[in-house]
């Protein structure tokens, strides 16, 4: 088996000095599904080389929950690439940093930071309910016109967390938001490629000129960041904290009070940059791709559609908008988005995770510095632990008498598990009931008369992507009466 000698090693596919084990991996397939066939020939755990690093692929919940939870901090490194220190100016975020006190301390304040806000949910819950009518206007405006939903669940994500980061939102067609829009999508298409790339055969294509793009992108957001930052740094007070970049400059500034060093514990002006940066990264890309995602399931499923406005109707009506407290009432909408994070996980092979020291999964030897890859994909279309995992039903998360939620199969992880568990994970799942019902309360979502239902598969990068589509956003019946009563009430 290649050149592992340890008897302890995991299945290993052939591997060559420098390219390692590329020679293996060329498929049409896209990474995590070939990860997954790969195990028929090689068992649930293999190894690999990616370039000269050594890789482990996981593909079962057993090892998964190994690495992420009874071995957690052995298993919380990060791999360091070209791009991603370019994005995080050497690993001074929280995604992409190494294991550190400095990484601890920026997850601790920025979990502190989100459960400030009211109560924990109370004003989140008003952040999101407010962009979530301004979206339901604007799709009002859009009746009966195919449309990519895209840029308006972009921009309702976008808005959510920038009030959490710095107390700002933007209007349609807002020039500074278009930027913002720009610069995402180029960082986006361009970061971890780099590591990928080793891996995957698939991406081999990494010219400078995506490295230039990184640059120009990062640079953008760098400026947008940086004026937020002096801005807040001008109108700091103590007594008031109004987003999670006050919450950071308070912690910046009550140690240097102490005098201590910011840069022992990584309170530089760069790692506070950095953290609010990751927000975004990690917050708005995640968080619209699966709206996308459920909206493309729900065209494909409208009597899914129809069963989750039936539960609104029941339980809401329209005389007023859904709110958090109705989520325990909403059992077919909630399992809708379990099921939706199952069968389509936006992050399907997670972050890669790297061994801080020696260490075993399993019967297996790892050395110290393996990266760690858990297939997400293999764990939630495993057929040992899920009936025909390929077909979307919402209803296996419901028990017999659809009433409340039950987890058919533990083999189920769409937001990681551990000490590098998602941060935002409470805040994506508020997003994705809020959007949802206000959405499917108002209208009934359609593929344009004509054209065909769009194609379920991804498109595999930083995120799990689904091709573009268009759809329409029907008024269902007595809302098109409603909404001009209020307006001409309104005047
Ligand atoms: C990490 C999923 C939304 C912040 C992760 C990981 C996954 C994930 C799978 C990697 C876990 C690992 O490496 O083991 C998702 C999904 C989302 C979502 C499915 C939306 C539905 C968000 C939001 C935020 C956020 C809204 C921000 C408020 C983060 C951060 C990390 C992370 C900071 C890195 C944690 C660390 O490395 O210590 N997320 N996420 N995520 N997520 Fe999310």
């Amino acid at each position: 088996h290649g050149f592992l000698v340890d008897d302890r090693a995991p299945p290993h596919l052939p591997s060559l000095p420098v390219i390692g084990s590329l020679l293996s991996l060329r498929s049409d397939s896209p990474p995590h599904i070939f990860f997954q066939q790969l195990q028929k020939k090689y068992g649930d755990i293999y190894s690999l080389m990616m370039g000269s690093h050594k890789v482990i692929v996981i593909n079962n919940l057993h090892h998964a929950k190994e690495v992420l939870l009874k071995k957690g901090k052995i298993f919380a490194g990060r791999p360091r690439t070209v791009t991603t220190d370019i994005l995080t100016r050497d690993g001074k975020d929280i995604a992409f940093a190494d294991y550190s006190a400095t990484w601890k301390f920026h997850r601790k304040i920025v979990h502190g930071a989100l459960c400030m806000f009211g109560e924990g949910i109370a004003s989140i819950e008003n952040i999101i309910c407010q962009e979530a009518s301004c979206m339901c206007e604007n799709l009002t405006n859009l009746q009966c016109s195919a449309v990519d939903l895209g840029p308006e669940l972009t921009r309702a994500v976008t808005n959510v967390v920038c009030t959490l980061c710095f107390s700002s939102s933007y209007k349609r067609g807002d020039p500074q938001f278009e930027a913002m829009l720009q610069y995402s999508q180029g960082i986006v298409d361009t970061v971890a490629k780099d590591s990928l790339v080793d891996i995957f055969p698939w991406l081999q294509h990494f010219p400078n000129e995506d490295l230039r793009m990184l640059r120009s992108c990062v640079s953008i957001r760098d400026k947008l960041l940086q004026k937020k930052y002096d801005e807040h740094k001008a109108n700091f007070s103590e007594n008031i904290q109004r987003d999670l970049l006050d919450a950071l400059l308070r912690a910046k500034y009550s140690s240097e009070n102490n005098n201590t060093s910011t840069q022992d514990v990584g309170l530089t002006d760069d790692h506070l940059l950095m953290t609010v940066g990751d927000i975004f990264g990690a917050g708005v890309e995640t968080t619209t791709t699966v709206l996308k995602w459920a909206v493309l399931y729900l065209i494909h499923h409208p009597q899914v559609q129809r069963k989750i406005q039936e539960e609104l109707d029941t339980n809401i009506g329209m005389d007023r908008h859904p709110q958090v407290s109705d989520r325990a009432n909403l059992p077919y909408l909630e399992a809708t988005i379990k099921e939706v994070l199952r069968i389509r996980p936006v992050s399907p092979l997670l972050i890669p995770h790297v061994a801080l020291s020696d260490a075993s999964i399993g019967e297996y030897f790892v050395q110290k510095g393996t990266r760690v890859i858990i297939n997400l994909w293999s764990l939630h279309h495993d057929e040992n632990e899920w009936k025909n995992p390929e077909v979307f039903n919402p209803e296996r998360f419901l028990d017999k008498e659809r009433k409340s939620l039950c987890y058919p199969s533990p083999s189920y992880l769409p937001f990681g598990a551990g000490v590098r568990v998602c941060l935002g994970e409470a805040l994506a799942k508020l997003e994705l009931f809020l959007f949802l019902s206000w959405i499917l309360q108002r209208f009934t979502l359609e593929v344009p008369a004509g054209q065909p239902l769009p194609k379920l598969q991804g498109k595999f990068g930083v995120v799990l992507q689904p091709q573009k589509f268009q759809v329409i956003a029907r008024f269902r019946t007595g809302w098109e009466k409603k909404v001009q009563t209020q307006e001409s009430e309104s005047g």
